[in-house]
């Protein structure tokens, strides 16, 4: 690869799958008869808070069962090893990149492991059990929700991702459908600033003709080959 100091580096569901992680868009691309978009919603959360509650309490309670893979692993080695910039931007809501040991890491998409108020905004750790009306430790409201980004509300930390992009000489998308903007479009503003992008995914993406280069297979295989190739290992 050319002269390569600042990466970024988006990954989605396909990092974690091989975890044991459902990714969003399966076979059936259904959750209990839902598609995602109609369940992870702020209407969906005012029509039926509960049924909101119980998707991501599901999610949260297979965490305790799973444990990052090789190709967490291998994006925790490149972090603590390269000397330029990087920046990992999951879109994922799970733990494992930093179960992994990741430390340049933004959830874009929020954690299943924090709680955010409605009210007034405030994080906090998501205890064992936090059913919709739960307290904000904070400003006192009962409006407490899960600290995720619904469909329709801006995603984390844009500004952050965004400098990032114009600064990278090398975009890599791991294990992501392209299905859901702004983080589908991240391949465009890399290529429009000049960096190689670079996609690993088990299948052709929707936005695989923006990519340089596709890589087809599973990221325990193709995530740590690709991380010895940047090192030199
Ligand atoms: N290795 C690599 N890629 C894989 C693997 C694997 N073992 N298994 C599946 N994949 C790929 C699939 O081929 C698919 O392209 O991962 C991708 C997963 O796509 P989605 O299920 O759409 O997940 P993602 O792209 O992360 O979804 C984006 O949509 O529902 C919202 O907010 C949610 O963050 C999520 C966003």
């Amino acid at each position: 690869m050319h002269d390569i100091r600042n990466i970024v580096i988006l990954t989605g569901a396909g990092i974690s799958a091989e975890s044991g992680l459902a990714t969003f868009r399966g076979p059936d691309g259904l959750w209990e008869g839902h598609r995602v978009e109609d369940v992870c919603t702020p209407e969906a959360l005012r029509r039926d808070a509960a049924l909101v509650h119980r998707f991501y309490d599901e999610r949260r309670a297979k965490l305790a069962e799973v444990a990052p893979n090789a190709a967490h692993e291998a994006l925790a080695a490149l972090d603590r090893a390269w000397p330029g910039d990087l920046l990992i931007v999951t879109q994922n809501v799970d733990d494992l990149h930093e179960r992994a040991g990741a430390k340049r890491l933004l959830h874009m998409h929020g954690e299943l492991k924090s709680a955010l108020c409605a009210a007034c905004g405030k994080a906090a750790a998501w205890e064992a059990a936090m059913p919709p009306g739960s307290v904000c430790g904070g400003c006192g409201k009962p409006r407490l929700r899960p600290d995720i980004v619904f469909f329709g509300e801006m995603p984390y930390e844009m500004d952050r991702i965004d400098a990032a992009l114009r600064e990278a000489d090398l975009f890599v998308s791991i294990g992501t459908s392209g299905a859901v903007y702004p983080a589908a479009g991240f391949v465009q503003t890399a290529r429009y600033v000049g960096a190689r992008t670079l996609e690993l995914n088990l299948d052709p993406s929707a936005g695989s003709i923006y990519f340089h280069e596709t890589r087809i297979g599973p990221a325990s295989e193709l995530v740590p080959a690709f991380v010895a190739d940047l090192l030199g290992d």
